[in-house]
Order: C-alpha cells, then sequence, then structure tokens
C-alpha cells in the first residue's frame, strides 16, 4: 500500500503561495499539512488563521493542522472554519487531552494528537481508540530543515502495537526530517503518512519528489 504524502507547506514560497498549492493539487501529494507555531508552544511562528484560509480557497486536497500551539482549545473550531480536515494538538499543549479530541470531533475535523520526541508512545493507552491520528514528531517541533531523530523508529513500532491492542483506527504520521532515504524503513515499522517540507521544496523538482515518496519501494 502506498503511504499518505503530506507536504508541509511551511517549507514552501509564501511569496507565491498560491502557485505552490496549485502545484501541491497537481501532483500526488493526499494532504496538505499546515504547521501552525504560536512562539509559546515552540519558539517559533509561522502563519494563522488568514493564511490558512488563503491556502483552503485554492486547495484541492484535505489540510492537515498541526497545532504547535498552547491552550489549543481555544481555536479548534476557528481552525475548523478555516478549513481543516484533521486537527492535531499536542499532547504536551493539553491538559484534558479527552475533552479537546471530542471538542475537534464534534466540530466534524478528524482528531489527531502528536507526541514530542520524549513523549513515550504509552501516554496515548487511554485515549488512542478515540483519535485518528497520531503524529510522532521525528524532530523537536518548531522548524522545518532539522535532522531525523533515530528514536522515531521503535516508537512508530510501539504506536503500531498500542493500535492493535486498543483496536484503534489511527493512522501513524510522522512528522520531521522525513526523505527518500529513511522512508523506506518508516514505512516498513508501520507508518502510514509521511510529512516532508524541506526535502520536498528545497528539490529542484517538488513535483517529482512527491511522486518519488509515494511510490517508494519498501
Ligand atoms: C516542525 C513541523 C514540521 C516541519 C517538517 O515543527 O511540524 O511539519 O515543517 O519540515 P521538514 O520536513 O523540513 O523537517
Ligand atoms: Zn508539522
Amino acid at each position: 500500500m502506498s503511504p499518505i504524502i503530506a507536504p508541509s507547506v511551511l517549507a514552501s514560497d509564501f511569496a507565491n503561495l498560491q502557485s505552490e498549492v496549485e502545484m501541491l493539487n497537481r501532483s500526488q501529494a493526499d494532504w496538505l499539512h499546515i504547521d501552525i507555531m504560536d512562539g509559546r508552544f515552540v519558539p517559533n511562528i509561522s502563519f494563522g488563521l488568514p493564511v490558512q484560509e488563503a491556502i483552503a480557497r485554492h486547495a484541492q486536497k484535505p489540510l492537515d493542522v498541526h497545532l504547535m500551539i498552547v491552550e489549543p482549545q481555544l481555536y479548534i473550531e476557528q481552525f475548523r472554519k478555516a478549513g481543516a480536515s484533521l486537527i492535531s494538538v499536542h499532547y504536551e499543549a493539553c491538559t484534558h487531552l479527552h475533552r479537546v479530541v471530542q471538542q475537534i470531533k464534534d466540530c466534524g475535523a478528524k482528531a489527531g494528537v502528536a507526541l514530542n520526541p520524549h513523549t513515550p508512545v504509552s501516554v496515548l493507552e487511554d485515549i488512542i481508540a478515540d483519535v485518528e491520528l497520531v503524529c510522532i514528531m521525528s524532530v523537536n517541533p518548531g522548524f522545518g530543515g532539522q535532522k531525523f531523530i533515530q528514536n522515531t523508529y521503535s516508537k512508530i513500532e510501539k504506536l503500531k502495537d498500542l493500535i492493535l491492542q486498543k483496536n484503534s483506527p489511527a493512522l501513524i504520521e510522522i512528522d520531521g526530517g522525513v526523505n527518500q532515504q529513511n522512508a523506506p524503513e518508516l514505512l516498513k515499522k508501520g507508518a502510514d503518512v509521511l510529512v516532508a517540507g524541506s526535502f520536498v521544496f528545497s528539490a529542484a523538482d517538488p513535483e517529482k519528489t512527491i511522486a518519488d515518496l509515494k511510490n517508494v519501494a519498501y
């Protein structure tokens, strides 16, 4: 089965956002990954609701929104209205994660939970049956273009076991430092969704790079 490919718009040319989104529409990308950073949960600020709305006006594919923000419960409905199909919140940012997951579902989006590199997958034991996506961060969130953390492979195996054990519908998404070299091993371990930012957008031919990832042998 080929993976779901979700290029991260964070690495695109913001001055030419419409043509970048049109390239993603033409490409074999399945989703558009939207990185929202608030300068508090992570030490960087990316973009917010108006930019996501602008992307949504041109995108012909689902927006996979990754909220790297504190108090995400205050903004779920607004991100949904701005075109999000999937909304992932960070485990580390939610005191009442179960409530936030229900809130995401109640507004009609699919619910995801993202885990920082140091957070074990075992913390999801009592929520995994309710979530549709788990985003394993394979870099420390906040910046594109960082080095892939090797420990990610064993986290995928542990998460896969947990998903099977709890009969969860969750897809496993890997976010950070993904490229053509590590993709086969990530997929072998059980990843379903690959996010790729700099690897796609710094390539000479991003459309072909997306196709190569989509069709990678593993
Ligand atoms: C990091 C973001 C990632 C990032 C991935 O905080 O969540 O989605 O854009 O970028 P690359 O693929 O360049 O590591
Ligand atoms: Zn992300």
